[in-house]
């Protein structure tokens, strides 16, 4: 990897953008970490999502689906674990969009026939799309607010290191920069991948619903004057820390999600923004508690794995608040169950 990265920053006179770097490391084919065959995903691995934990989120989300009567289309499946769970839940066509070739053989050996994987985008769509703890894994633009101006921070070679080097910003970038108020000096992300992708996903969607969940904050959150160092975090046997030069290719590489900027390239496109909430408040009300309520309370051993799932899920220490479902859609009726109460689409 480390050969690959400094002939790929010789090859542009020294210097890469850092989108450039998180694509190679993450996804490069038989090298990045989505692509080689490393564990990743649960208590052996780097972290563990939501459907890791176990079936609790899946089966509550199904209730939000059940009144959705379409094919599902899950982006970037992971382990499969989520796709596991809905299907015991669903009887519509559930398709996958993996590109990494290594997930989607271990997806294809836990699921079987009831599933089908696409290459790319299907040109029009009508369905339920999931992204789950997709868009924070897609690559970011590091910028630098300083005094004297807006760079864009990217990646160098130097005596056998990667290192942060920074270039004025140009183009969209700048221009996207310039709008965002922050208190200089200030260093951030900017997800211009998760815009395009949101973009073109909502110009194909021809009915049905998009939802988004993952970790992040509407835009004044995201470029608070507290948050100056940015959200990029790297995940590495279950410790989380701020270099994405340790472990090139071998650790996750995240950067929270601006739901702002995805609200605003789906209604672009034409979608209605059809609920913003925290995972705690979407969960509940899809009736997480009903669910924990089919589960057999005086057997200890059922029970207590259980509530140690819904407190992960729902509590503001975990993944209660930080993580939140973004929902927009197109020629479906509001309101949806999940964001009955406690919506704050009125944030974004
Ligand atoms: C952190 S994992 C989450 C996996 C799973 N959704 C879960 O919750 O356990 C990120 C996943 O997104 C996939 N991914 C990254 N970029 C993608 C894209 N542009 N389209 C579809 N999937 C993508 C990765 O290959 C990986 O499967």
């Amino acid at each position: 990897m480390l050969a690959r990265l400094q002939d790929e920053i010789r090859r542009n006179d020294g210097w890469i953008s850092f989108a450039r770097y998180m694509e190679i490391v993450l996804y490069e084919p038989g090298l990045g970490y989505y692509a080689a065959g490393t564990q990743k995903f649960g208590a052996e691995g780097d972290f563990v999502t939501a459907p890791e934990l176990g079936s609790l989120f899946g089966r509550t989300l199904a209730r939000q689906l059940e009144a959705l009567p379409y094919p599902i289309l899950e982006f970037g499946a992971g382990s499969g674990a989520l796709a596991h769970t809905l299907l015991t839940q669903t009887h519509v066509p559930y398709t996958i969009l993996e590109p990494s070739p290594d997930l989607r053989a271990r997806q294809q050996a836990r699921l079987g026939s009831r599933t089908q994987w696409l290459e790319r985008l299907p040109e029009s769509i009508r369905g339920v799309v999931i992204a789950n703890e997709v868009l924070d894994a897609m690559p970011v633009h590091a910028l630098a607010w300083r005094t004297d101006g807006i760079m864009e921070r990217g990646v160098s070679f130097a005596d056998g290191r990667l290192i942060w080097s920074e270039r004025p910003a140009s183009g969209t970038l700048l221009e996207e920069a310039e709008t965002i108020p922050v208190p200089r000096p200030y260093e951030s992300e900017l997800g211009l991948i998760a815009r395009a992708w949101m973009r073109e996903l909502a110009g194909r969607l021809e009915e049905g619903v998009i939802f988004v969940i993952d970790y992040g904050f509407p835009r004044h959150e995201y470029y608070h004057p507290q948050r100056a160092t940015g959200t990029l975090m790297c995940h590495y046997r279950h410790q989380a820390h701020g270099d994405p030069f340790a472990h090139p290719g071998g650790q996750d590489i995240t950067a929270h999600v601006d739901f702002s900027a995805l609200a605003e390239a789906a209604s672009g496109a034409g979608l209605e923004v059809l609920g913003y909430a925290t995972q705690a408040q979407f969960l509940v009300n899809c009736g997480i508690t009903d669910v924990l309520g089919e589960a057999n309370i005086d057997n200890a051993l059922h029970y207590a794995p259980l509530a140690a799932e819904a407190q992960k899920l729902l509590s503001p220490a975990e993944m209660g608040e930080l993580f939140k479902v973004l929902a927009v859609g197109r020629g479906v009726q509001p309101p949806l169950a999940g964001f009955s109460s406690g919506d704050r689409t009125g944030t974004l």
